[in-house]
């Protein structure tokens, strides 16, 4: 097996194709990302960057749009070249996903890149559009040949939502494999990109010191917050759809929660990782109807008051329904079946315009066996944790009690703390730069396979059916910049525990 340090070169000779050039996510985080890694010697010299959109642009329209994109967004400027290095490989091609003629298109213009940039033929197709959008591209891909690999490899790779629950995603999944082998396919997941998320791996399986108290014997409980102190910033008609359960449960902190629990694999090759992934979340109890009632909380926003400004209600953002059924909030119980996890809750939360931007993942160790200090007037000690906090702060700290120095015994929390600041500021990153790479490389240990992406989706599914069956009665149901309802702090109380706020 390769070593990723061995791996630390430029990607493949490649033509990389990004469906939905114009919008949102190719602007703020593809381009930006691809001049990041140009500026690290990422990038292949044998290189196209075609961007697919329908409006009627030429390659020098385009090469400025992408040049500003990247400037605007703060990418470092190229190692020993400018942004034109970058820019000189971009080319536009102009059609509509639905029809035939833009992969004709699409053809001519790869094999002109072949012959301009030597990319060898082989070539990325990002589907960075919306999701109604995938199977017919993948589909218009297929039925022009573009998705055989007999003159170069061919990747595509897929963007969240992965379907809107387990049905939709097995189809999805279905039409995939229908044209392309699961090698070809890409399901993306930028939170793996995060460097804390990635540090994980390493602190689980590089410190010989935590795998011994990984488990049920020296841990009480994991909590996992995604908080969010935005709203659904004009995006009110996508998140009516989605939801914090389909938005940010589904994929992104049921990923944290196998980095967490997944047993060693026996190599880093991605298919060890990623069947270790599966198992866990096989491991996982789908709820039954009433377990959902009693371990899934959701909640909706009302005004409030978020880092000293007044904000709306959910219900009256644009593009929200007055009555809007829609979940800003959800926190969950969930149960591991293992060896290493029985009897120890998982509790998840993520929500909206929550008092701040934090995401954490807190380990809670069991209380010590027997207290000590009493005579000194100690009557409870706190249990020993460890926060791995993942964004907008990357650090990780372990808090437990030392004697604060003087006469008598006073016990005091303290943290024992390692920031990523200690490593200097880090160069500006998208996040993508990890996953874009990797693409090239051919790796895919940090994206979703099929049986994965089904396996979250069998987890959430109960949940979102038993919401979509029984409409909430007390929506909005918290402040905005609160933490989120009060039927979330119960669900903890009722086990005697309490969310660790972060902060
Ligand atoms: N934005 C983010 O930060 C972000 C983060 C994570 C994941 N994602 C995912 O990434 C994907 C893209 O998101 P986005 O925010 O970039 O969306 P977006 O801004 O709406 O961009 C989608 C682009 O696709 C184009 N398009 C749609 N249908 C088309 C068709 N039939 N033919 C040709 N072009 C078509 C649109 O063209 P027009 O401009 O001409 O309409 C638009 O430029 C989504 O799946 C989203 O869930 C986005």
């Amino acid at each position: 097996m390769t070593t990723r340090a061995a791996r630390l070169r430029p990607g493949d000779p490649c033509a990389f194709v990004v469906f939905g050039a114009m919008g949102d996510l190719t602007k703020r985080k593809l381009l930006p990302a691809l001049y990041n890694l140009q500026a690290n010697g990422l990038l292949p010299r044998e290189l196209a960057f075609l961007g697919v959109a329908r409006r009627a642009l030429d390659d020098a329209a385009f090469r400025d749009y992408a040049a500003a994109a990247a400037r605007e967004l703060g990418a470092r400027p190229a190692a020993g070249g400018s942004a034109a290095d970058f820019t000189a490989c971009v080319h536009y091609v102009k059609g509509d996903f639905e029809e035939a003629g833009t992969y004709e298109a699409l053809s001519a213009a790869l094999a002109h890149a072949a012959k301009e940039h030597g990319t060898s033929g082989n070539a990325v197709f990002y589907l960075a559009t919306p999701p109604g959008e995938f199977s017919a591209i993948v589909r218009g891909l297929a039925g022009a040949g573009l998705t055989r690999q007999d003159a170069g490899w061919r990747r595509v790779v897929v963007e969240k939502p992965f379907g809107h629950d387990l049905d939709s995603a097995r189809a999805l999944n279905r039409e995939l494999s229908g044209v392309l082998d699961e090698s070809q396919i890409y399901r993306i997941d930028h939170y793996l990109g995060k460097e804390t998320v990635q540090n994980l791996m390493v602190f689980r399986f590089a410190n010989g010191m935590f795998e011994p108290i990984w488990n049920r014997r020296y841990v009480d409980h994991v909590q996992l917050t995604v908080a969010e102190e935005l709203g659904v910033e004009g995006r009110g008609a996508y998140y009516e759809e989605a939801g914090v359960v389909r938005d940010i449960v589904q994929n992104h902190m049921l990923q944290l929660l196998t980095l967490v629990a997944m047993e060693p694999p026996s190599t880093l090759a991605p298919e060890a990782v990623r069947n270790e992934k599966v198992k866990v979340l096989d491991a996982i109890r789908a709820m039954e109807p009433e377990q959902v009632l009693r371990d899934a909380v959701r909640g909706q926003y009302g005004a409030g008051e978020v880092a000293g400004k007044r904000v709306a209600a959910y219900r009256d953002e644009p593009g929200v329904s007055t009555t809007s059924q829609t979940e800003t909030f959800a926190a969950l119980k969930l149960v591991v079946d293992n060896w290493r996890w029985a009897g120890v809750p998982f509790y998840l939360r993520s929500g909206k315009r929550l008092a701040r931007r934090d995401t954490q993942i807190s380990i809670q160790f069991r209380r010590p066996p027997l207290l000590l200090f009493e005579e000194a007037g100690v009557e409870q000690i706190e249990p020993n944790r460890l926060d791995i906090l993942v964004q907008p702060e990357e650090a990780i700290s372990i808090s437990m009690k030392a004697k604060r120095p003087g006469p008598g015994i006073v016990l005091e929390q303290v943290k024992l703390d390692f920031s990523y600041a200690r490593f200097g500021p880090l160069p500006p990153a998208t996040g993508y730069e990890r996953l874009l790479h990797d693409v090239m490389m051919g790796d895919t240990e940090l994206f979703h396979r099929a049986d994965l992406v089904l396996a979250s989706w069998r987890i959430v599914t109960p949940v979102l059916d038993v919401w979509s069956s029984l409409p909430a009665r007390d929506f909005p149901s918290y402040e905005s910049g609160t933490w989120g309802p009060a039927a979330s702090f119960e669900l903890l109380a009722r086990d005697g525990r309490r969310w660790v706020n972060p902060g």
